[in-house]
Parts: structure tokens; C-alpha cells; sequence
């Protein structure tokens, strides 16, 4: 089987390929054409922690694929990420592992690609001025992946870590080529924005509902737990909601569950799975006024469908190492 290391996957998978495999995985999701058992989590609440065990088997690509992910909120204090992950993908036909490779890289080029998709479809096609909340790991594929789907000429980035933002902006503005700034307050942050992106670890909502324009389109990814909310409840009960996967997105983030809970929404309040919209069953954004709203708890076909390709590249390029068991 081949290893890939993070750089290793970053080398095999460009953000413009993830995005394009992202696309055919999504759609095939939204067919029914893919096998997503619900995600098993393992909470280790002594340590702050939890693993979430991901299977999936896509029979169009021939792969099963299993991911493994530990997010670990008090690492980033001693010096280790939060999240932490590794990837096996085995070929379907004969159940042979054909790859291991590290999952946080392929998380975050995934997790990016997908609000890649979801941005394509949703956002106004003028959109120039993104606004970034979170200066971390999954903010900065976030950031590329809508780079590469709309003509975005600058940023505002927002993170209560002053330091942390400042190294963002500097680090985007030169990988992105793009005027990337920190922005002291959410409320600068959002100040023109077209697309924002919540890519952060806060329990709370990040911006003020006032704040929120007409004609906005949102990316919010970073709330998973029934009890954590990244977004104000009244933005979500006046947006056009569509998500990855609505079993996900039913069972599991507080961006979606407290607004239903206050009845302030019901379940269907979501609109689409993005793959519905890719399909042609669901409308993307019908208005330019519209606040449309994507939001994800990440699916593990995405893993698959990244894992799948950034091996098949890794191989034509001879990255990677090839052990046998
Ligand atoms: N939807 C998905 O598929 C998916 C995939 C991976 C990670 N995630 C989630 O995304 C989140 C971010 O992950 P990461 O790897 O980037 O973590 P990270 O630790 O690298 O970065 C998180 C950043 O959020 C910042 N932050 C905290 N409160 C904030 C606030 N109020 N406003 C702005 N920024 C704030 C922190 O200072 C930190 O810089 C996590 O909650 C993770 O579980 C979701």
C-alpha cells in the first residue's frame, strides 16, 4: 500500500482538483448512490477530547474508505493540533488496503473544497470581498477553495488571537496573491463582505445578525456539537439553508438544532443538500438579495472521493511511499 504524508497529499491534491472531485462525490451523495453509515463518536471528556470514526463506500469508485479523526481542544496549548487524523482507502472489488495517508491535511483541503461547491452554487457570481472568521487550519482552505470559485480580490480575517490573524493575513496575502487584512472587530470583518466563512472553535455565535446583509452567502463549518453555535440563530431563520448532508446536519450542529429547538425553524428550513442543487432537483440562490447559507459537519465520502484522488495523482507522480504489510 502507498503512505502519504501531509505534504505528500498537499502535493497530490490542488485545491481546483479537490473541488472538481468534491462536486462528483457530493452529487453522488445526494443520489443515493453512496454508503455513509452514521458516524460512530468517542468521547474521552477526562482529556477534552473525542474520535469520530467515518466508513463509507462509493461502488462508482470502486473504494471503501475509513477515516479516523481525534479533536483534542486543549493541544493547541501544548504545542500539538486539535485535530488529528489518518485515512485508509481499500479497493471495494477485493477489500485490498491500497492506501494510508494523513487525514487533517486531507480534512482541511476537503472541508475547504466542499465550501468551494457550496460557494459556486450560492454565492453571487459578483462576489469580490470575503471575510473569514477563525485564523486557523480549516480558515485557510476555506479561503483558497473561493478563491478558486469567484473573482475575490480582497479579505478581512477575524480571530480574538490578534497574532493569529496578523500571521493569516500575511501568510494568505502572499500564497493567495489577494489583499488580505485582520480586522479587529466581526462587525469590520463583515463591513462589505460577499462571502463569509466560520471556520472557528467558539461556542457562541461569531458576528452580530445586524451585521448581516442582503445578498451575503455564508460558508459556516466549524459547529458539529448540539450544543455548539458559530452562527446567530436569527441569521439562520431568515437564511436559505442548504447543507452537505441533511442526516448530518439533523443529528448534530447547534447552528441548525437551537434555532429549531427555539422555534424559530423546523427541519424544513433546509432547502437542499448542496448535491441536490449540482443534481438540478433543488434552486440555488433564486435572488440577489437572498442570504444563503451552507452549512457542513463534513461526510465521509469526501474523504473518499479526496483520498481517492489525491492517491491516484500520488501514484502518476511517484509521491508517496510504498510498503508491504
Ligand atoms: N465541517 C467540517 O467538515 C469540518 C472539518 C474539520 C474541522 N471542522 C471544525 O472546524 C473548526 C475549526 O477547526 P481548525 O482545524 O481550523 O481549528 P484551529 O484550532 O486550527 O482554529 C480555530 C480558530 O478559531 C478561533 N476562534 C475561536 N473563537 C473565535 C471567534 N469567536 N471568532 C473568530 N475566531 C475564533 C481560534 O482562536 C482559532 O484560531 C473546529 O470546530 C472543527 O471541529 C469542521
Amino acid at each position: 500500500m502507498v503512505i502519504l504524508s501531509g505534504d505528500d497529499v498537499r502535493r497530490a491534491l490542488p485545491m481546483r482538483d479537490a473541488i472538481e472531485a468534491m462536486r462528483t462525490a457530493l452529487a453522488r451523495l445526494s443520489a443515493g448512490e453512496c454508503t455513509v453509515p452514521e458516524r460512530a463518536h468517542v468521547d474521552a471528556p477526562e482529556h477534552a477530547g473525542v474520535a469520530l470514526v467515518m466508513p463509507s463506500y462509493v461502488p462508482a469508485e470502486e473504494r471503501m474508505a475509513i477515516k479516523v479523526i481525534t479533536l483534542y481542544d486543549c493541544n493547541p496549548d501544548r504545542g500539538l493540533p486539535r485535530i488529528q487524523a489518518v485515512v485508509l482507502l481499500f479497493d471495494a472489488t477485493n477489500g485490498s488496503p491500497l492506501a494510508m495517508m494523513d487525514g487533517a491535511t486531507l480534512t482541511a483541503i476537503r472541508t475547504g473544497a466542499g465550501s468551494g461547491v457550496a460557494t459556486d452554487a450560492l454565492a453571487r457570481p459578483d462576489a469580490r470581498h470575503a471575510a473569514i472568521f477563525g485564523a486557523g487550519h480549516q480558515a485557510r482552505t476555506q479561503l483558497e477553495a473561493i478563491c478558486c470559485v469567484r473573482p475575490i480580490a480582497s479579505a478581512s480575517v477575524y480571530d480574538p488571537e490578534a497574532a493569529a490573524a496578523e500571521r493569516f493575513a500575511r501568510e494568505m496575502t502572499e500564497k493567495l496573491g489577494i489583499a488580505v487584512t485582520a480586522a479587529r472587530t466581526p462587525s469590520t470583518a463583515l463591513d462589505g463582505a460577499d462571502i463569509v466563512c466560520t471556520a472557528t472553535v467558539s461556542h457562541t455565535p461569531v458576528f452580530s445578525d445586524a451585521d448581516v446583509h442582503p445578498g451575503m452567502h455564508i460558508n459556516a463549518i466549524g459547529s458539529y456539537k448540539p450544543h455548539v453555535q458559530e452562527l446567530p440563530a436569527a441569521t439562520v431563520a431568515r437564511a436559505h439553508v442548504v447543507v452537505d448532508f441533511r442526516d448530518g446536519a439533523l443529528s448534530e450542529p447547534g447552528d441548525l438544532l437551537i434555532p429549531m429547538a427555539q422555534g424559530l425553524c423546523g427541519p424544513e428550513h433546509i432547502r437542499a443538500e448542496v448535491g441536490e442543487i449540482l443534481l438540478g432537483r433543488k434552486p440555488g440562490r433564486t435572488s440577489s438579495d437572498q442570504i444563503t447559507l451552507y452549512k457542513s459537519v463534513g461526510v465521509a465520502v469526501q474523504d473518499l472521493a479526496a483520498a481517492s484522488a489525491a492517491v491516484s495523482r500520488a501514484i502518476a507522480m511517484g509521491i508517496g511511499q510504498s510498503v508491504r504489510l
